[in-house]
């Protein structure tokens, strides 16, 4: 294995996840797609909206950027240091509060929200985000909480957005591309592996920092959650409509469910 030279680069895995958003989205895109969706569910910018794993940001910055009303939290301490950062680089006021979603009804009291969103594939990793481990019975539990949580701080009549894993995906290894860094251009891919059997999904993230030659690997273990279990995971905690598969413009990554209070 290569040493560590003077001169390596490192990066949290908030900031890599942002270098991935940069490659896996068309952002414009799809800020305009989530606005027509909340028009057609009836959120305006006076509604009271939650970001329940609001990570470095992304959806809720620019909300807030177009006067919407929400509140991001995030059970990462890293995590919420990047929106501040980031919120603060963009001359932005944001609302960020370091709260896990089994805590979130406790935390903010019930019936409080119009809309609530958990974007970004951000569910299944309940119980095992920043971890470099995973057992999937605790994710399970942890992801049926996480609904729960939901359920209770929505206002009746309110709307939960979340989105998923695709049922498309397979495993394989990608090449994201190429950010250009403070290091340098820093090349990116990824490999997804699926445990079928253990539930469990591998994402690893590999930088090659191209000024060095260094690497630097990011492995992320979540659940396998299946269209099903989720379906009886939210019906389970109350939700009584159930829409999957919506079609948000610019969502060309995860499968998007609609669930209504
Ligand atoms: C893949 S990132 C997505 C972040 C953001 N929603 C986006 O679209 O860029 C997953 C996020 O979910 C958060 N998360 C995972 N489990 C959580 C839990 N149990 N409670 C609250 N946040 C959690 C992580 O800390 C992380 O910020």
């Amino acid at each position: 294995m290569r040493k560590l030279q003077r001169g390596d680069a490192f990066y949290s895995l908030p900031e890599v996840w942002d270098f991935c958003l940069e490659k896996i989205y068309d952002k414009p895109k799809y800020v305009r797609g989530f606005i027509v969706l909340m028009k057609r569910l009836g959120i305006t910018k006076e509604s009271k909206i939650l970001d329940a794993g609001c990570g470095s940001g992304f959806l809720t910055l620019d909300l807030v950027e177009r006067g919407y009303n929400v509140v991001g939290t995030d059970k990462s301490s890293e995590m919420v240091r990047q929106i501040r950062l980031n919120a603060k680089k963009r001359k932005l006021t944001i609302e960020a509060h370091h709260v896990m979603w089994a805590d979130l009804a406790q935390h903010f009291g019930r019936n409080k929200f119009d809309l609530a969103y958990c974007r970004g594939n951000s569910l299944v990793y309940a119980a095992s985000w920043e971890q470099n481990w995973i057992v999937p019975a605790r994710s399970r539990e942890e992801i049926q909480r996480a609904i729960q949580n939901f359920y209770a701080l929505l206002a009746p009549g309110g709307y939960l957005y979340l989105d998923v894993t695709s049922r498309k995906e397979h495993p394989h290894e990608e090449d994201i591309g190429t950010v250009n860094t403070t290091h340098g251009p820093v090349q990116i891919t990824w490999r997804i592996d699926h445990d079928k059997e253990s539930k469990i999904r591998t994402w690893t993230l590999r930088l090659l920092f191209q000024r060095t030659a260094s690497v630097k690997v990011y492995p992320s273990y979540s659940y396998l959650l299946s269209r099903d279990e989720l379906t009886q995971f939210l019906r389970s905690a109350g939700f009584k409509k159930i829409e999957a598969g919506v079609r948000v413009a610019g969502e060309n990554n995860y499968d998007v469910f609609i669930a209504r209070k």
